[in-house]
């Protein structure tokens, strides 16, 4: 894509040219219930980052009401009126990719900024605000409607994307937040326009509890299952499920990764292990606690399904090298 037909170069070269126009529409209104709003879910001081910040009205309230701000817009020209309205924290950068460390906004706002994204580019913004915010709130606004366009100001173009509420909801789900509340209201400034207001937070990111079964044969022989996802030999178990204990969970993973009844015969040790992100589909890397169980066959058959696609009988001095590494220890310790 050229400058000539890339919808947010146009746009940012528009806003070059009537930064002036604007700050002088707009500075009158100050958007003090969606302020309050978001506000009240920060701490006192708290740092936010104001995305596509323009002429740093947002910017110059956080300041006012005791916040820290920092501000990123891709126009050059709103930005110098925002350093003149008293921001000293500004940045010229795009929303698809902030200049930030993660983990370092308590919260983020973006209002009236992110419409100017072609659709398709809306993801990898909501993710680079889940990268740079610490576990914490987001504010976006949209206008509601159907569609991608442009429309034009002071004779130059605008491009705008526009959404549906449930639209907006799924993609902070997917890039990470939970919704917690979504607004629909009028134009601030007196136009036919709808906003969608939502609030967000980051999904609480914590390690995964789970259990898992060391099965000997009465050769000594332990049992493997290959897992489906990345082809690796590991001892059958899974994460636990919120209406069961620690116990349970050895026995029905066991149950639904290989057909097998099983019983405890005792506790084999508590795991606290960190998988790399290159080993799961998810690609993500995690850090799970596992408590091993060595348990004894009641009944059942062996029986492939979607997440095992072999079994096999191992002597312990003989694993298999594509064992998943960390399995090695559960099985020695339920040895011993
Ligand atoms: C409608 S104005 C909103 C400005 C400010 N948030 C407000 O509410 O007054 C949209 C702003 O988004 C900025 N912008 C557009 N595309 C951007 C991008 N990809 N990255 C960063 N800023 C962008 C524009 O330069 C402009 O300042």
């Amino acid at each position: 894509m050229t400058p000539f037909n890339n919808p947010v170069e146009i746009t940012v070269a528009t806003y070059n040219h009537i930064a002036p126009n604007y700050a002088a529409r707009r500075h009158k209104t100050v958007l003090g219930d969606e302020l309050d709003r978001f506000l009240s879910y920060l701490k006192p001081g708290g740092l936010i980052l104001d995305i596509g910040c323009g002429t740093g009205r947002d910017m110059a309230e956080f300041l006012r009401r005791g916040f820290r701000a920092v501000g990123v817009d891709r126009s050059a020209a709103m930005l110098k009126i925002a350093a003149q309205e008293g921001a000293t924290l500004l940045a010229l950068a795009d929303s698809r990719r902030l200049p930030f460390a993660k983990d370092v906004f308590a919260g983020e706002w973006a209002c009236a900024s992110l419409l100017h994204l072609p659709k398709a580019d809306f993801p990898a913004a909501l993710r680079e605000i889940n990268r740079t915010l610490r576990h914490g709130h987001i504010y976006i606004s949209l206008k509601k409607g159907e569609a991608e366009t442009w429309r034009s100001a002071h004779g130059r173009k605008r491009f705008f994307a526009y959404y549906h509420p449930a639209e907006v909801e799924l993609a902070l789900e997917r890039a990470g937040f939970h919704v917690l509340d979504v607004r629909l209201s009028g134009d601030a400034i007196g136009r036919d326009t709808r906003w969608i207001s939502v609030i967000g937070w980051t999904k609480l990111d914590t390690p995964h509890v789970g259990a898992c079964a060391v099965i000997f044969d009465e050769q000594g022989r332990v049992l493997l299952t290959r897992r489906a996802d990345n082809g690796m030999w590991c001892v059958p178990g899974g994460h636990m499920d919120m209406d069961e204990v620690i116990r349970q969970t050895a026995i029905r993973e066991t149950k639904e990764e290989t057909g097998l009844d099983v019983e405890i015969e005792r506790l084999v040790g508590m795991y606290s292990v960190h998988h790399p992100a290159h080993l799961f589909p998810e690609r993500k890397s995690r850090t799970v606690f596992i408590v091993a169980f060595r348990c004894k066959i009641l009944g059942g058959e062996l029986a492939l399904n979607d997440e095992v696609t072999e079994f096999g009988w191992f002597e312990p001095e003989t694993l298999p090298p594509d064992l998943l590494a960390y399995h090695t220890e559960r099985i020695l310790d339920a040895m011993s």
